[in-house]
């Protein structure tokens, strides 16, 4: 056994050395010819030469050794379904849709986007366009019209992907509604819209020529093959958007090989999956961890992925002990909202189900409080491993890494960095390196690793503008997240620098949610911040300035504007982007030059002491934020 410090070393001094070893953990249609090429920085091209596939390595690899062991398990509690699939009942299912995409006019290259909820079609759909080297864009089924026509517009796609409805809490939500509205606004809507009919909406019209029934078309591709296309390493895999400092979400576009790799290496060495295993992911494919480790890394380590729709309190909160028992799962990966949640229930139902199999349970997407740490680990008994990453990487960055070396767990701290990230602690001012102790931006030396993001979608500059231009003297990739390293080298996140929120561990840029406030008529501009939260960790809350102070006249004046505004966040953005609170204001704190003081803003909200004043332009407006938190007029 290697140690953890010996093995990050080298994979920061042998980067080639490294890589190719962990290359050999998937399979290569063609050789890799080199193993990083970094001639463009801070553009990184990794395995150059090499082809694979990612749905060849999930699937059709396995077959030879695993063709009848488990592959996916779907479990609903929203509709009472269970449904599971071998590795060859997944191959004929992923094979049969990948056909029916080709039939709709689906070509290497072209764009997929696929809205849907957590059924296991879904799963297919992602697979599906691995084989046949199309790219994906899983759209997170919470978002509203104009957000998925934003996507739309920037993604292109041939073809959409969806279903009539999802299901929260027994409720109906009807997806092929939005997908219509969106597809009403999209300027560039894709020619075809698939839609799995799960009898959810049975109002659920259909457009002529456009929309194609997923039943339907599967019925004429009944035993369908499509080999798998043999993708250069560098290809793209997928594109999946994500919030930034600006309203507009950016497409963090990932390879194929350097994914593939990435997602085996992390398999062994972080999440210790075994072939044969169950792994439990409580994500939504909608985002990063449900790309990366409900589909394609427990499928590529040969593992049964169980995929869930439901929350972890219906029917009870057992549920997920429930399904570990049952699954005899032995890595499970969920967020500390979620963990807070059950904290609050009945301790009775994590004594109730037989929680032997468990060997780790993974934590990230958001901070881990000291206390939720301590809680479920002595709930538990098994290592409770907060680990840190972003969409942007696509697998941890920091993390304890129990398959190389079991290091002590810290409360509160995600642990060290990971194996090929050159990890820097830079102060803000000058780029220079932190001490121990002291809070500084957590920054990547590039070429980040396999798996990393390749750049954004459709625009280079903007990758580099956006992640590679924090300091003027140093090219480095910033997290745009605050950081410590306390003296034993374990690590801590103090959140993030820029404008972007963690709502119960999804991620929103509040630009988002300003530009949703301000669609409505009646206001003239925003600022949107955010406070935190006991149980989702961070909640936005609005402050608006209307145009007409007559409409804030009274209380009720103000409740009605407030309800009107957070319908129109609602149709904008989503319910996830909705503010706990619209507070409204006759102006906002601004600096002489115009800049909204979000950072004063966010600080008085929470009770903290907003620090240097001086900036602001009128102070009035400091006092009319101070007053509408304590429910006065503004
Ligand atoms: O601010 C950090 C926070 O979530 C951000 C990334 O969110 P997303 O792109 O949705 O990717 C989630 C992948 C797990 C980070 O910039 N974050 C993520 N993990 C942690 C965290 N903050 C504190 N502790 C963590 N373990």
């Amino acid at each position: 056994m290697q140690t953890y410090a010996a093995l990050h070393r080298r994979s920061i001094q042998d980067k080639a050395g490294f890589w190719a070893e962990q290359a050999q953990l998937i399979h290569w249609h063609k050789p890799v010819q080199q193993v990083l090429e970094y001639t463009n920085p801070p553009f990184a091209r990794w395995f150059v030469g090499g082809e694979t596939n990612l749905c060849y390595n999930a699937i059709d690899r396995h077959l030879a050794a695993r063709a009848d062991q488990r592959a996916l398990l779907y479990i609903s509690t929203e509709t009472n379904e269970e449904r599971a699939y071998t590795y060859r009942e997944l191959h004929a299912e992923v094979n049969r849709v990948a056909a029916m995409m080709r039939s709709l006019g689906v070509q290497q290259g072209d764009r997929v986007i696929i809205y849907m909820p957590m059924i296991a079609e879904a799963c297919f759909a992602m697979l599906a366009c691995a084989r046949i080297g199309a790219i994906h864009s899983v759209v997170f089924g919470g978002f509203a019209a104009s957000s998925l026509a934003a996507r739309i517009d920037d993604a292109r796609p041939t073809l959409m992907m969806t279903a009539d409805g999802g299901s929260r809490m027994g409720k109906p939500i009807l997806y092929k509604a939005l997908v219509d509205e969106a597809l009403q606004i999209a300027k560039h809507p894709p020619a075809q819209v698939l839609i799995f009919n799960r009898g959810l909406d049975p109002a659920m019209p259909m457009t002529a020529k456009r929309d194609v029934d997923w039943a339907q078309c599967a019925a004429s591709h009944v035993g369908a093959t499509v080999p798998c296309v043999w993708l250069e390493s560098n290809a793209p895999s997928y594109i999946l958007y994500t919030s930034g400092t600006t309203g507009k979400p950016k497409g963090v576009q990932r390879d194929v090989g350097g994914y593939a790799v990435a997602l085996a290496a992390s398999m062994k060495h972080i999440y210790c999956g075994q072939a044969g295993e169950t792994m439990f992911t409580t994500s939504d494919i909608g985002w990063v961890v449900g790309h990366s480790y409900i589909i394609y890394a427990p499928l590529i380590a040969g593992m049964t992925t169980v995929m869930y729709e439901g929350v972890p309190t219906r029917p009870d909160a057992g549920i997920w002990w429930k399904i570990i028992q049952d699954t005899k799962a032995t890595v499970m990966f969920s967020a500390p909202t979620a963990i807070r949640v059950l904290k609050k229930q009945d301790p009775a139902f994590l004594k109730k189900y037989d929680l032997s199999s468990l060997r780790h349970l993974f934590l990230a997407g958001e901070p881990l409080d000291e206390p939720t740490h301590q809680w479920i680990s002595d709930a538990l008994n098994v290592p409770v491993i907060d680990h840190y990453w972003q969409t942007e990487t696509g697998w941890p960055i920091l993390s304890a890494m129990p398959g190389i070396e079991a290091t002590p767990i810290r409360f509160g701290s995600p642990s060290f960095p990971v194996y090929g990230y050159d990890l820097k602690l830079l102060r803000e001012s000058d780029a220079t390196p932190a001490s121990a102790n002291e809070k500084a931006v957590v920054a990547i030396e590039p070429p980040l690793p396999p798996g990393c993001m390749t750049t954004v979608w459709g625009d280079d500059a903007r990758f580099v503008n956006t992640y590679f231009s924090m300091f003027s003297k140093k090219l480095v990739y910033s997290t745009f997240d605050w950081g410590i390293r306390d003296a034993q080298g374990y690590y801590f996140i103090l959140g993030r620098t820029d404008d972007v929120i963690n709502v119960a561990g999804h991620r929103l840029g509040t630009r988002e949610i300003e530009e949703a406030v301000n669609m409505h008529s009646a206001i003239a501009e925003c600022a949107v911040v955010g406070v935190a939260d006991v149980i989702k960790g961070q909640m936005p809350l609005a402050f608006a300035v209307p145009k007409d102070a007559a409409r804030i006249a009274t209380p009720e004046l103000r409740q009605t504007l407030e309800k009107e505004v957070l319908a129109m966040v609602d149709q904008q953005l989503g319910a996830i982007g909705r503010p706990r609170t619209v507070h409204f204001v006759n102006l906002l704190p601004k600096t002489r030059s115009g800049k909204t003081l979000r950072r004063i803003i966010a600080a008085l909200a929470e009770g903290r002491d907003p620090g240097d004043l001086t900036t602001i332009e009128d102070p009035n407006s400091l006092v009319q934020i101070q007053h509408v938190l304590k429910g006065l007029a503004p």
